[in-house]
This record gives C-alpha cells, sequence and structure tokens, in this order.
C-alpha cells in the first residue's frame, strides 16, 4: 500500500457511525457537503424545500456513488420553526440519532435598501437566520443529551463585507456570526455543567464561503462574474467540494477544540 493510499483509507474513516443532516444537500454546495461526509464514513439525511425532482436525481446518484452510507431525504420549508423542528425528529427516528448538523439552506432576493420589500426582507431573514436558529434549538437538546455533536453554519462572504443589494441577505449571513458565537458558549457550558466531558463535546462553527460555482450564481449576468473573477487573487470561482471539506474537517471528533470559529473560504477574497 502506497503512502497515499493509507492516508485516504484512515480519512475514510473519519465520520464512521456518525449521522448528518445537511440543509439544502440536494445540489450544490450542500449535495458537496453530503458527499464530503459520507466519504468519511457518515450515514446522510439531506433537507430540501421543493425541488424533489433534483432531490430524487440527487439520491439516486448519491445511493450509486456511495452504497455503504444510509442516506434519507427530508422535505421541508427551513422558513418555517414547524418544518425545522419536523425535520430534525424525522432525521433523528430514521437513523436513531444526530451528530451533525449543517445549516446550509439558503435563499437570495437581491434589491437595493431603497427598492427593498418588506416580505423579501422578512423571507431572507426567516430562511437564511431564523431556520438556522430553530434547526440549531431542536439538534442541540438531542446532543447535550448525547454529550457529543458538531453543528456548521454555511454563512458568506458577503456577511463579512455586505454587499450592494444584498441588505437582507448580509444582514442573515453576518446574523449567524452571533448564532454561531452563541451557541458554542452555550453548548460548551452545558457540557462542562453536565460533567459529561467525553473529549468530543459539542462544538459550533461557521465556514463563510467566497463566489462560488454553483445554481445560485447562475442569476448574475456574465459580465458581474468577470468582474468578480477579477478581484479574487486566486483567480477563480470557488468549487462545492472546496467549502465541503471545510466541513468534514470541523465535523470531526478531533476537532473538538475548534468552536466558535469563522473559517473563510474564498480564494483569498476578503484580505
Ligand atoms: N454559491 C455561492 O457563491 C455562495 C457563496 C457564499 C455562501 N453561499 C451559501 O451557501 C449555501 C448553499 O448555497 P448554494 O449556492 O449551494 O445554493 P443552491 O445551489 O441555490 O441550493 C440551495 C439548496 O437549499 C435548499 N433550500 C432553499 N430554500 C430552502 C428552504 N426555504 N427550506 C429548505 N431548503 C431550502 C434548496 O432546495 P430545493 O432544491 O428544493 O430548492 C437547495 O437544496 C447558502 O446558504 C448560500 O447562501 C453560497
Amino acid at each position: 500500500m502506497t503512502a497515499t493510499q493509507v492516508r485516504t483509507s484512515r480519512a475514510g474513516e473519519k465520520l464512521l457511525g456518525r449521522v448528518a443532516f445537511v440543509t439544502g444537500g440536494t445540489r450544490g454546495i450542500g449535495a458537496a457537503i453530503c458527499r464530503s461526509l459520507a466519504s468519511q464514513g457518515a450515514d446522510v439525511a439531506a433537507g430540501y424545500s421543493g425541488n424533489t425532482e433534483r432531490a430524487q436525481l440527487f439520491a439516486q446518484e448519491f445511493a450509486a456513488a456511495h452504497p455503504e452510507s444510509h442516506m434519507s431525504v427530508h422535505r421541508g420549508d427551513i422558513g418555517s420553526p414547524e418544518d425545522c423542528r419536523r425535520t430534525v425528529q424525522e432525521v433523528i427516528d430514521r437513523h436513531g440519532r444526530l451528530d451533525i448538523l449543517v445549516n446550509n439552506a439558503g435563499i437570495t432576493a437581491d434589491r437595493t435598501v431603497l427598492k427593498m420589500a418588506d416580505e423579501d426582507w422578512r423571507r431572507v431573514l426567516d430562511v437564511n437566520l431564523s431556520g438556522a436558529f430553530y434547526l440549531s434549538q431542536a439538534a442541540l437538546r438531542h446532543m447535550l443529551e448525547r454529550g457529543s455533536g458538531r453543528i456548521v453554519m454555511i454563512s458568506s462572504v458577503i456577511g463579512e463585507t455586505g454587499g450592494i443589494g444584498q441588505v437582507n441577505y448580509a444582514s442573515a449571513k453576518s446574523g449567524l456570526f452571533g448564532l454561531t458565537k452563541t451557541l458554542a458558549r452555550e453548548a460548551a457550558m452545558q457540557i462542562q455543567r453536565s460533567g459529561n466531558t467525553n473529549g468530543i463535546g459539542v462544538t459550533v462553527n461557521a465556514v463563510t464561503p467566497g463566489y462560488i460555482a454553483t445554481e445560485m450564481l447562475e442569476t448574475v449576468p456574465e459580465k458581474v462574474l468577470d468582474g468578480l473573477r477579477a478581484k479574487i487573487p486566486v483567480g477563480r470561482l470557488g468549487e462545492p467540494a472546496e467549502i465541503a471539506r471545510v466541513v468534514h474537517f470541523l465535523a470531526a471528533d478531533a476537532s473538538a477544540y475548534i468552536t466558535g470559529q469563522i473559517w473563510a473560504v474564498n480564494g483569498g477574497l476578503d484580505m
């Protein structure tokens, strides 16, 4: 066996026996996160909101690529607190446990501040920020009972820099920083209090992708994309898998000492 093969087989067992719920897991960055977690041995539940055709296609492709991983798909609107609680419970009922929650699903409804409709403001906050809160709340309860868990938020570089025409999106994505840090503090405190110190603990972190080649960017005109590429030091858009590898790193038991942090993956955009 070569050194590379040894490394690969070890890496493939990091999440063996773990169950992950990835919202928006049926396409784009979320689908890459599902594949990456499965490649480390995890069983995966992928959430989606309404595109059942894409969810079925994802499930078929995933099953073919990862026959060893038990996977399921769960439909629900994370803009609804009830759907958030129901889908978390569905995952636990289906797989028997929930070790890793990735709050990945997100939407945009871009308008300049002066043109922003009340409904576009509310909807983006409901889905991108409140959804992550309700899902985390439901998952945290279960994780604290078990004494271990990982929560990862997929925020955005726009949460750090703001973005013209994206006041709702930027506000929601930076709101995730406060959510991440507060959850991280409370989770650590509860684990300490319970005395359930198994060395794995419950950690909460956020990842801030830069511009990543997914359907979300399809509405951006090619000329604007060229302008964006010119601003990215590495000179290209990112790939979904480049976000996913940071998520599986954070999800590992061995990442127990990393909590409340924001991980930028953006080709150097914010330097
Ligand atoms: N792409 C980028 O450049 C970029 C950059 C920074 C941050 N991000 C963030 O990364 C995350 C994933 O982005 P992406 O580009 O992969 O997105 P995407 O390709 O548009 O996929 C979105 C996924 O989220 C699901 N979803 C949308 N609204 C939902 C809702 N209300 N309830 C439940 N699920 C919902 C979709 O389900 P359906 O298929 O059913 O619609 C789909 O699975 C988002 O949070 C985004 O803000 C993306």
